[in-house]
C-alpha cells in the first residue's frame, strides 16, 4: 500500500478555487484556535487559582497525560467547526472521529504539549489543520502561553500573526540546533536514546521542547534549524507540517517516504539532504 503524502514537496500550483477555500479555512482555523486558546488559558488559571493542580488521567502509558482542559478545548473546537461547516470530517486527539461528506477533514490537537501545560512550562499549543481530499490546505498552531499564532494556507505562505516566515538559516548539519521528541513508551525511548547518541555528535546541539506542532513552527520561523521525531500522531503534526512547508522548509519521512505519522523530519532546503541522510544512517525512523 502506498502512503499518500498530505504535504507533497513539489505540489502543482493549487487551483484558484482550492486557494480560495484554503484561505477561508485558514481564517476559520485561526479564529477557532484563538477561542480554544482562551479555553486553555482560563482552564489553566482556574486550576492554578484552585491550588489543587490538575487532575490528570493517563492514556497510552503512565507518562501520557490528559486533563479536563484538553477535553474542553476539543469540545469547543468541534462545536465551532460543526456550526461553521456542517458535514466536514473531524479527527481529534481526545477521541473525535467523524467521517464527513464534503471532502474537507479537520485534524485537531486540542493541547499539544499537555505535559508542559500541566507543569506550567510555556511551550504548548492548540493545533488545527484542514485537509481537502487528503491534502492539508489550511493550518493554525496557536502558542497557548504567548498567544502568538502560526498559520498557513496552501500556496499562500506561512505566517506568525502578520509576519511572513521563511524557514531556518542556511547552516551545515554540524551547525544545526535540532528539535526532537520522545514517545510515551519506555522501550521506544530506549531505542531513541541510541539514535540520539549517533546524531548528537554530528550536529551543534539539541532541544526537546515538548510540542511537536510548535516545534515545526519554530523551524518555519528560523528558531530551530531542523526537527525530527518518531512516534508522532497525525494530530501532532498536520498543521505544523503545512506551516513549515509554506515557509520553504524541506520535509521527509526518510527512505523515500513522505513526512507523515509516525515519522517526520524537517530542515532548511540547502542542507536538508545531509540532515536526512544522517537520520537514515542513525535509523531515526526505525524505532520499534
Ligand atoms: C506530544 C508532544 C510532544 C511529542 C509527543 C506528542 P501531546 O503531544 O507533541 O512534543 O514529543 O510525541 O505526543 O501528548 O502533548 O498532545
Ligand atoms: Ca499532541
Amino acid at each position: 500500500m502506498t502512503t499518500a503524502d498530505p504535504h507533497p514537496a513539489t505540489p502543482s500550483e493549487p487551483r484558484s478555487e482550492t486557494r480560495e477555500l484554503a484561505s477561508e479555512l485558514a481564517h476559520l482555523a485561526v479564529r477557532i484556535a484563538q477561542g480554544a486558546g482562551e479555553v486553555v488559558r482560563s482552564g489553566r488559571s482556574e486550576a492554578v487559582a484552585g491550588g489543587s493542580g490538575f487532575a490528570t488521567e493517563t492514556k497510552s502509558s503512565a507518562s501520557d497525560l490528559v486533563t479536563a482542559v484538553d477535553k474542553a478545548s476539543e469540545r469547543y473546537i468541534v462545536a465551532q467547526l460543526r456550526a461553521a461547516r456542517p458535514g466536514d470530517g473531524l479527527r481529534g486527539e481526545e477521541g473525535t472521529d467523524e467521517a464527513g461528506t464534503t471532502g474537507v477533514r479537520w485534524v485537531i490537537d486540542p493541547i499539544d504539549g499537555t505535559v508542559n501545560f500541566v507543569l506550567g512550562l510555556p511551550h504548548y499549543s492548540v493545533s488545527i489543520a484542514a485537509q481537502l481530499d487528503g491534502t492539508t490546505i489550511a493550518a493554525c498552531v496557536l502558542d497557548g502561553a504567548s498567544g502568538d499564532f502560526y498559520w498557513a494556507a496552501l500556496g499562500g505562505g506561512a505566517w506568525r500573526r502578520d509576519v511572513r516566515l521563511h524557514g531556518p538559516r542556511s547552516v551545515p548539519v554540524a551547525e544545526m540546533v535540532v528539535g526532537t521528541g520522545f514517545t510515551y513508551q519506555a522501550h521506544e525511548r530506549a531505542r531513541q536514546g541510541e539514535v540520539l547518541a549517533a546524531v548528537l555528535p554530528e550536529i551543534a546541539n539539541l532541544r526537546r521542547l515538548g510540542s511537536a506542532a510548535l516545534d515545526l513552527c519554530l523551524v518555519a520561523a528560523g528558531q530551530l534549524d531542523a526537527f525530527y521525531e518518531f512516534g508522532i500522531n497525525e494530530w501532532d503534526v498536520a498543521a505544523g507540517l503545512l506551516v513549515a512547508k509554506e515557509a520553504g522548509v524541506a520535509l521527509s519521512g526518510l527512505r523515500g517516504r513522505p513526512a507523515a505519522a509516525p515519522f517526520v523530519a524537517a530542515a532548511g532546503p540547502a542542507h536538508a539532504a545531509g540532515f536526512f541522510a544522517l537520520l537514515e544512517r542513525a535509523g531515526a525512523d526505525l524505532v520499534p
